[in-house]
């Protein structure tokens, strides 16, 4: 077993899973990094960047919405360290088209749902049924759970509604009083990066707003 905690973060091959990864490894983490490919030029980057911490760095192919793909990596990811003490699932994408409610396919739903929300939810499971039974094992282990949602969990896009959907929904995941809110430490994380807030409502990249807070 790992004498280091693990993290495990979903979408680090670029953008703000991969910033979490170098700062987990410098935080005292050795890395599992999850992207779709290992092969890319992120993921490569990503291994020299964890390395140089100090830090060790597993990366791990698997598509996030492929939910009976996922076994296997949370068991390679146990052979290769024994434990898991951070998820970060992060993995997350926009609809490939924005457009109007009345306009939204149920294609571009399934894709946005599947791989924001739905793979992310039975990832977790898997994994918090590790750690429930990790806890059992080591001394003092604190697992953590985070989603990374986005204030689209609270503001609603007219031009992107399943986005919003998924993120909503990975903010709620959080309940009061169910097992793995007793058990491993669980929560959500609204990123925001636009400049607006709750009040002055979230611009579109044309500069018009098409947010309403609710
Ligand atoms: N950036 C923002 O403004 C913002 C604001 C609010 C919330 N967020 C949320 O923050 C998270 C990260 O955003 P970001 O801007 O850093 O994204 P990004 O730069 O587009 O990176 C997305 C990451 O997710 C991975 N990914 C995409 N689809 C996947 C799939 N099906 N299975 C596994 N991995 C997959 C990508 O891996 P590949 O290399 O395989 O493509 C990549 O590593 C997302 O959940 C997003 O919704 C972002």
């Amino acid at each position: 077993m790992n004498n280091k905690p693990v993290a495990v973060i979903t979408g680090a091959s670029r953008g703000i899973g991969r910033a979490v990864a170098i700062a987990l490894a410098s935080g005292g983490y050795d890395i599992a990094a999850i992207g779709r490919s290992v092969d890319s030029e992120g993921m490569e980057n990503l291994a020299q960047e964890v390395e140089k911490t100090g830090a060790q760095f597993f990366p791990v192919g698997l598509d996030i919405s492929c939910t009976e793909c996922q076994i296997e990596v949370v068991a390679n990811i146990l052979e290769r360290y024994g434990r898991m003490d951070f998820l970060v699932n992060n993995a997350g994408v926009a609809p490939l088209e924005r457009s109007d409610v009345l306009n939204m396919t149920e294609e571009s739903y399934d894709r946005v749902m599947n791989i924001n929300l739905r793979g992310p939810l039975f990832f977790a499971q898997k994994v918090a049924k590790e750690m429930i039974w990790l806890k059992e094992q080591i001394n003092d282990y604190k697992p953590v759970i985070v989603f990374i949602t986005s204030v689209s969990s609270v503001l609603s896009s007219t031009n992107r509604s399943e986005y919003c959907v998924s993120k909503a929904g990975g903010k709620l995941l959080p309940l009061k009083r169910n097992l793995l809110y007793n058990l491993i430490k669980f929560f959500s994380y609204e990123q925001q990066t636009c400049s607006c807030n709750y009040r002055c409502q979230q611009r579109d990249r044309q500069g018009g707003c098409n947010c309403f807070s609710f």
